[in-house]
Parts: C-alpha cells; structure tokens; sequence
C-alpha cells in the first residue's frame, strides 16, 4: 500500500526516493527489466514535485486518464484505481512475479514500477490477453494443461510466458525455464507451467487457441 505523503516527501528531500530505491532492489530481477534509467523527463519531474498528476496510461491498447500519486506502483493503480485486479501483488518487492505485466512488449514487476514511469508506453496486463470473449492461446494452454493449483500466482506466470513467447516464438525446456524464472509458485506446479508453455508456443503456431 502507499505510504504516508509526508514520509516520502521526506525520503525525497533525502535524496532516498522510491524510485532510487526501487532501482537498488530491482537490480536482482532476473526477468524484469527497471524503467528507471528510461523514465522520461516529464515522470521524474512529476515524482521530484511529490504532488499528484494526471497521467495517460495505454492499457490493453485503450487510453485511461487517471489521477495519480508520484509514489503509486503501476500495480497498484491497476487494481486500486482502474479496478483491473487480475494482476496480482504478493511480495510487493520484486521477487514472486504476481504482478508481472508487458510493457512495450516486456515482463515487468508492476509493483516496482512506479505509474509515472509507465506513461505514454504500451501496458499489456492479463486481462489484455483475451481475445474478445475467447481465452487467449497461453491462457488456454494453462486451462488445458491444468497449470495452476491456488492460482494465485498463474495470472503473472502466463504473462511471463506472454513475454517469453513474444520474443522467442519456439523456447527449448531451458529458455522456458529461464523465462518464467522471476515468477514464483508457492504450490509447485512447476512442471504444469512449463508443459503449457511448450502448448502455448504451438497454439500461438496454429494461430490461436484451440
Ligand atoms: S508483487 Fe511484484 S514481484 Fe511480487
Ligand atoms: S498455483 Fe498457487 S502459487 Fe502457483
């Protein structure tokens, strides 16, 4: 949850901002990627003021103007504001991988991304990967292969397996390994994960779920 204004105002003046840190603890992301050596100059202006902003998120391709503190976590403006509450939020420090989301094409921790980092890109989030009222070909893959056992984890998993297969179409056992390993399953249903993965790649093939 967001912390008292006040505090982090302080941290700012600092010179310890959410971000800085953000950064610091970000580095062991296997996965994901930080946004903070990119943010545009319009986010670190918004985030250096402390005071709340409009911004203009593309989410699943539709623009959403929302009201936001400089210190909310895209993960946190999904749920909490847009009501977009597939994604998840365990840790909230960057190591389960239950808030994974695209951006610009790319896995990322939502919950270590700051919402004014991700303005002007193209936020993919698990339920962007419908194909109108059809699951999409991973989420069907995760259905068929009965991926999942609490589920708590699956949403940021098939994203992660989204990013994978966006970037490398026919993964071996080992890239499929690699690419879901920023994301944990408490349950241990490891070995489902990565069959629908394998299944996913040939119904991407196939062009779509079956
Ligand atoms: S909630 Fe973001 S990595 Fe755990
Ligand atoms: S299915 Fe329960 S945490 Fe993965």
């Amino acid at each position: 949850m967001p912390k008292d204004p006040e505090n982090n105002k302080k941290e700012v003046k600092q010179g310890l901002s959410r971000r800085g840190f953000l950064g610091s603890v970000g580095a062991g992301a296997v996965v994901a990627v930080s946004l903070k050596d990119t943010a545009p100059a319009r986010a670190q202006e918004i985030e250096a003021t402390g005071e709340t902003a409009t911004l203009q998120l593309i989410i699943n391709g539709s623009k959403r103007k929302v009201l936001v503190e400089p210190r909310w976590s895209l993960a946190y403006v999904l749920r909490e504001v847009l009501g977009l509450t597939g994604t998840k939020i365990g840790c909230e420090r960057g190591e389960c991988g239950a808030c994974t989301v695209l951006i610009d094409g790319k896995t990322q921790y939502s919950c270590m991304t700051l919402a004014v980092e991700a303005e002007g890109r193209e936020i993919t989030t698990i339920e962007g990967l419908m194909q109108g009222d059809k699951l999409g070909p991973v989420q069907q893959a995760f259905l068929e292969e009965d991926a999942f056992q609490c589920g708590f984890c699956t949403p940021g998993q098939i994203v992660a397996v989204e990013g994978l297969l966006r970037r490398n179409p026919e993964p071996n056992i080992d890239q499929i390994r690699t690419g879901v390993s920023g994301n944990l399953c408490r349950c241990g249903a490891y070995k489902h994960i990565f069959n629908a993965a394998e299944k996913a790649s040939r119904l991407k093939k196939q062009g779509g779920a079956s």
